[in-house]
């Protein structure tokens, strides 16, 4: 939700950590460890130890080449084995990895020795099926195990994962299989959701037809629902025959720390979405570090993060930093409110999850139905909360720290980007909290709020949020567009520093509160959208000459899709055009493009150069003044 800072720079109460926060904290002295940061190659490197290297890096730190760092040089790792394999020769081998659980209330445990078995089986399997390290494997799959499975698989063998999330419709997949030439897919039956099962099958086989890279489907029996399989022989092959035989050993493949792990794609401000390329060792040090010191990370917790793996959320924090540490995490498919608002708190109650990771937009939602539901179910067993995805409002902060916190729990606000790959800013347990801010950078990350010329703005005021100096698990590129990672992300400062595209302000005491974006990407319910891609679907549709997209500011969504549309000579915008026309944008998008309003106009404000200026739909739309419109031709 797009929050005014003003308001939210006269917040003055703090929280403090209790005793027993302080007792279990992984990180007693929060500044100290901010000061050791400040070295960050030694503070990496250490944390780079817990791992187990085939060959320990020689540098920590390469920046000969800005902005491409490369961190770890020469380092010899894998994904898969520091997640699961390292694991089987310890206690934790018979310790559950994944708890899965969906809205059904069906569960599914895997140990660690048994998630160990299915990683190599369907490791071998894939390269049965001619895949080799640096191919692209795309899945489109729900929240389930065979999911952690296919990535983990990957890892193994070096293939480079991309997931397109299964909220996606037909449009947003082909353009995200077709980018990274993906060789095979992994795709399911269907999937949970509010009591029904939608059918995935249906859009990847419609999407597929377009996808002429893709040699093999591989199709999980999840719900169980009858589908069809192509007539065309070897083409399309269900998951449990594929697995059915293979040796439970795969060795792991030695990685370079800087080869690739994974791609996932994210709407930027203009054009298509961008494929944002992760490596290996930076990664793993960077998301495992930032989840044990955010979140007290210790052996018997039980945590729980909401966001799906099609998201980097998930990627991060759901798979990999929980496996890394040797934690069980538990994978929920299903909406928060079905059966019934209570859905949530049950699963905590019932399995005693001890950190939870949410959303805004989801606290926002659940709020609406009072205490009710958090009286009702015991969530005594809760020892952190957190949020991503946008601005945490404090009422919804205030909400989740007294009625699911019972005042107990740190709030832990994580503010990051799907580029940075692991939290950046963001408070430690025992850090005294400020409802609404993400308070300052981690350790080892050097956050910042500038003017255009890179110096720091005075307290209070609002600036640019940068990086300024390269951390881990940094994104390396933007797949198959060097010139664009540069432009976009290191250009706009002198420097070579890194431009996030929000608009943030830091208080007195050098606490961040992070504003919004200042490009023009939108954030529904924390999803991140373009709006030239949903501008783009809508012209997509015959009777549409022009649109021009905003967000347009929800109580529970944050930010919902505001359109202007020139219509073809002949038309008008009435009820059966409006529901064709969202028919049509969710088709192209998914349920993630949340239409609010629809207006037909005659003209769009534009510059000269023909570039629609939303800043001004956006400023009339507030009743606020539009600026300078000097290069307004409209
Ligand atoms: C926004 C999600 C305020 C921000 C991990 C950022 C936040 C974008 C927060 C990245 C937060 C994320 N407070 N804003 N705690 N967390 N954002 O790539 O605008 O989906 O640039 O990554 O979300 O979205 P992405």
């Amino acid at each position: 939700m797009k929050q005014d800072t003003d308001v939210l720079l006269d917040e003055k109460r703090v929280f403090k950590p209790s005793e027993e926060i302080l007792k279990l904290a992984n990180i007693k002295d929060w500044e100290a460890e901010i000061e050791k940061g400040k070295d960050i190659e030694k503070y990496w490197a250490e944390k780079a130890e817990q791992f187990v290297w085939f060959k320990k890096p020689e540098k920590t730190l390469d920046e000969s080449n800005k902005p491409f760092y490369k961190w770890f040089v020469n380092g010899k790792i894998n994904m898969a084995y520091n997640a699961v394999d390292r694991w089987i020769d310890t206690d934790k081998r018979n310790q559950v990895a994944i708890l899965y659980v969906n809205e059904r209330g069906h569960e599914k445990k895997m140990t660690y020795y048994e998630l160990y078995r299915e990683v190599n089986k369907f490791a071998n399997a894939l390269k049965n099926l001619g895949v080799k390290k640096g191919d692209r494997v795309s899945t489109y799959l729900p929240m389930c195990t065979e999911l952690i499975v296919t990535l983990l698989a990957c890892t193994k063998i070096g293939a480079v994962h991309s997931v397109v999330y299964s909220g996606l419709s037909v449009g947003a997949f082909v353009e995200r299989i077709n980018d990274a030439e993906a060789k095979i897919l992994i795709t399911a039956d269907g999937t949970f959701r509010r009591g029904k099962i939608i059918d995935l099958k249906k859009v990847s086989d419609e999407a597929i037809l377009q996808c002429p890279t893709i040699e093999t489907v591989v199709v999980v029996k999840h719900t169980g629902i009858p589908i069809e399989m192509s007539e065309l022989s070897g083409r399309e092959i269900f998951y449990e025959t594929l697995i059915e035989g293979e040796p439970a050993e795969c060795e792991a493949e030695e990685m370079d720390a800087e080869d690739p792990l994974f791609l996932l794609f994210t709407s930027g401000s203009t054009g298509k979405p961008k494929g944002v390329l992760h490596s290996t060792a930076g990664y793993m040090v960077g998301t495992a570090t930032t989840l044990k010191n955010a979140f007290n990370i210790h052996d018997g917790d039980l945590w729980w993060c909401t966001g799906d793996i099609g998201w980097i959320t998930g990627h991060s924090y759901l798979l990999y930093g929980p496996l890394l540490l040797g934690t069980t995490t538990l994978v929920y498919e299903g909406a928060p409110d079905y059966p019934d608002p209570g859905a949530w708190w049950k699963i905590v109650e019932k399995y005693g999850v001890t950190k939870l990771y949410t959303a805004p937009t989801a606290i926002r939602h659940l709020m609406r139905f009072g205490n009710k539901y958090t009286k009702i179910y015991n969530l005594s067993s809760l020892k952190v909360l957190g949020t991503v995805g946008e601005p945490i409002n404090p009422e919804a902060w205030m909400w989740l720290y007294e009625n699911v916190g019972k005042e107990n729990c740190p709030i832990i606000d994580t503010w990051w980007q799907t580029e940075t790959g692991m939290f950046m800013i963001a408070p430690l347990p025992v850090t005294p909290l400020k409802p609404g801010s993400a308070t300052k950078a981690l350790p080892g990350v050097d956050a910042d709020v500038v003017d255009e010329n890179g110096n720091s703005v005075p307290p209070g005021k609002g600036g640019m949020l940068v990086i300024k100096k390269p951390w881990p698990s940094m994104f390396r590129t933007l797949y198959k567009d060097e010139k664009k990672y540069v432009d976009n992300y290191w250009k706009d400062i002198p420097g070579c520093v890194y431009t996030a595209g929000d608009i943030a302000r830091k208080d007195k005491d050098g606490y961040f509160w992070i504003q919004g974006r200042s490009d023009d990407v939108l954030k529904i319910a924390g999803h991140r959208i373009g709006t030239s891609e949903v501008e783009s679907a809508f012209v997509s549709y015959p009777a549409v000459v022009e649109a021009a997209v905003i967000g347009k500011s929800d109580p529970i969504k944050g930010e919902v899709i505001k359109a202007f549309v020139i219509l073809k000579e002949g038309y008008e915008l009435k009820t059966k055009l409006i529901e064709d026309l969202s028919k049509h944008v969710r088709y192209e998008l998914g349920p993630v493009a949340v239409l609010g309003q629809i207006k037909q106009v005659d003209s769009l404000p534009k510059t000269r150069s023909g570039k629609i200026l939303r800043r001004v739909l956006r400023a009339r739309d507030r009743g606020e003044d539009v600026g300078d419109i000097s290069t307004l031709e409209e």
